[in-house]
């Protein structure tokens, strides 16, 4: 899997206490990598780093990415192989809250992460995480492409396409001369999947509600959103640092990437709740409550993923139906019974989904 390059490499992911961070640290784990993670802090409980004990695998730092010494002093240390940078404040509601903490954390922190990296003696991989809302957002039907324009129209937008413009700066600048750093930037949407007790987000919202017998108040119900499980994207992101690493037949360096489901696999809110709710064997509509939102969030949002089908042969594991049982899964086993190891079944579930892939053909779990 991944041609195996993970195995025995020092690979630092920042917001590893986070929730895609927590998975990522637990695959590469799994890769053979000696895992290092700098976050700003741990979430109480309920959260998957501490659910399912991902302190146990990985060299933890607490720190700020805002503040560039820490970086200096922590990456040095550590001269990673890889760096996959995920720190971030991901709220789009906290963000309207506290626009400039968010600047602060998503734009100078990702430039300090950046810049740490820049002065590390030796060659390193650099896997930048934005997100799907660094495009600036015109409603049209069609997916963004890599080429599309930034933008963004609320601060968390504004603060991923403000990240994008500091990683290509850095790649132009310095990374493309030096030839030391390979770098690439990638772009995913709404990811799901067992693990995320973020405040204001759709399937936290849900599964919290549901476990207490409560309704869950649904803000967008007919919002379409490229739902992912968190693996999706997250095998994306590993074979972009092992093609960075391991050039094939494309140099993806200082190049951006969508990851996405398939263009034709976009369901609303409400879909997504209904699949979930069926899973959680409470079939109930009443489960279900609609409210109209009080802040502007896109209606549309698709990502072309073309260019990770012929650059990477890229795609896809998981369908729709797959997707939300994988997701339901992993709460019910937490939530319904005191029994479930917690780590060992977070791993459990990479092995599936990798089994998955491998049933399906999926390139980067086949070699
Ligand atoms: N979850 C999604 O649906 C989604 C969608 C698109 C993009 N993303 C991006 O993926 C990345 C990870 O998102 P997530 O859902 O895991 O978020 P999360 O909130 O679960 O985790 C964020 C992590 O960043 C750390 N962090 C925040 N501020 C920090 C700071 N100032 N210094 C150091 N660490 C800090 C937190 O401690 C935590 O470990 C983010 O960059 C996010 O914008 C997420």
């Amino acid at each position: 899997m991944f041609n195996n390059i993970y195995n025995n490499k020092k690979v630092l992911v920042t917001g590893h206490t986070g929730f895609k961070g927590g998975w990522l640290s637990l695959w590469l784990k799994q890769l053979g990598a000696k895992v290092y993670g700098i976050s700003n802090e741990v979430y109480p409980d309920p959260s998957l780093y501490k659910v399912s004990e991902i302190n146990s695998q990985v060299e933890s730092h607490i720190a700020d990415i805002r503040d560039l010494n820490s970086m200096l002093s922590i990456i040095g240390k550590i001269e990673p192989d890889f760096v996959f940078h995920l720190a971030a404040q991901p709220i789009v509601k906290i963000a309207f809250d506290n626009p400039l903490d968010t600047f602060n954390t998503n734009i100078m922190g990702t430039a300090n992460v950046l810049e740490a990296i820049r002065r590390i003696e030796k060659p390193c991989i650099a896997v930048m995480i934005t997100s799907d809302k660094c495009y600036d957002n015109v409603e049209w039907p069609w997916g963004y492409k890599e080429t599309d324009h930034l933008g963004g129209k609320d601060p968390y937008s504004a603060s991923k396409g403000a990240a994008e413009l500091i990683i290509k700066t850095y790649f132009h600048s310095f990374f493309k001369k030096q030839g030391k750093i390979k770098i690439a930037s990638v772009r995913a949407g709404n990811v799901i999947g067992g693990g995320d007790w973020a405040d204001s987000r759709i399937v936290p919202d849900c599964f919290r509600a549901w476990a207490k017998g409560d309704k869950v108040i649904i803000r967008s119900p007919n919002s379409t959103r490229p739902w992912q499980h968190v693996l999706e994207p997250l095998s994306g992101y590993l074979q972009t640092g092992q093609l960075l690493y391991n050039p094939d037949k494309v140099n993806i360096n200082g190049e951006a990437y969508n990851f996405g489901p398939p263009t034709d696999q976009n369901y609303t809110v409400l879909d997504l709740l209904r699949q979930l709710a069926i899973n959680w064997d409470n079939q109930n509509a009443d489960i279900l409550q609609i409210e109209s939102g009080d802040f502007p969030e896109s209606g549309l949002l698709k990502l072309n993923i073309d260019k990770s089908l012929f650059h990477m042969e890229w795609k896809p594991t998981l369908n729709f139906n797959e997707t939300a049982k994988f997701t339901s899964d992993w709460y019910q086993a937490y939530y319904k019974s005191n029994e479930v190891n917690m780590l060992d079944f977070t791993k459990d579930q990479i092995s599936e989904y990798i089994i998955v892939a491998q049933r399906k053909g999926i390139l980067w779990s086949l070699k």
